[in-house]
């Protein structure tokens, strides 16, 4: 999978891709990560990316041109199976689109900033517009983490453990049952006594029934979707 982030704030990105999980990614050549200046593609003279808008008030609009000369580029380089652009109108994200995503070959993210993109951007460039929840941000950028981190991690043998993502709390659109480590009590904080049986059966089910109840209590909602 190649994700190509287009952001004028390329800085904000440096940091989540280099750790952990998603590095492990892409060193075993599972995933590229490759984030673009916007502004490298800017044909003005003062290299600007945004402009005012014609309806007035405060904040500026990311302008049509570098925009497209950076999606053009990339379009000459190879196929694209998607253009997302992140915004607080998109479609709300969550673990089914993550799926969804994790299916795809490339793509490419256009993190929104300022006022976001001229509309004209969302018409003919856009082919999906994804909102990480309702609550704004001062851009897509941290959006664009919070899709590539739960989407590359469902990529086939980026983690170790192939069938941890299986069982991520939302996979099955239930929550996860809680989980302990040692010691087994801590100061008379005791771990459940079915955890230290050793049997396999009567812990799955335990652990089945837990997740249930947790998402019952605290996400009813999931039990209701289809
Ligand atoms: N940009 C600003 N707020 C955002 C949000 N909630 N989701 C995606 N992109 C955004």
């Amino acid at each position: 999978m190649r994700i190509d982030i287009l952001t004028v704030v390329p800085e904000l990105l440096e940091s989540p891709f280099n750790h952990s999980i998603i590095k492990r990614g892409v060193e075993k050549g599972l995933i590229e990560i490759h984030i673009h200046n916007i502004r490298d593609f800017s044909e003005d003279k003062h290299k600007k990316t945004d402009d005012y808008a014609f309806s007035g008030g405060a904040g500026m609009v990311m302008t049509i041109q570098p925009i497209e000369s950076a999606i053009n580029y990339l379009k000459s380089q190879r196929n694209y199976d998607e253009i997302i652009y992140t915004s607080p109108d998109g479609l709300l994200f969550d673990q089914k689109e993550a799926n969804k995503l994790s299916l795809l070959g490339n793509m490419i993210i256009l993190c929104g900033h300022y006022k976001g993109v001229d509309q004209r951007v969302r018409e003919h460039l856009v082919t999906k517009e994804i909102s990480i929840g309702d609550y704004v941000l001062t851009g897509g950028e941290l959006a664009a983490a919070v899709i590539v981190d739960s989407v590359v991690r469902l990529v086939p043998g980026v983690l170790s453990d192939e069938t941890s993502a299986l069982t991520d709390s939302f996979q099955d659109q239930l929550l996860s049952p809680p989980v302990y480590t040692r010691p087994a009590d801590y100061k008379g904080w005791k771990v459940p006594e079915i955890l230290l049986s050793g049997n396999d059966k009567r812990i799955t089910e335990w652990q089945e029934k837990q997740a249930y109840e947790r998402t019952k209590r605290l996400r009813p909602g999931l039990l209701e979707e289809d």
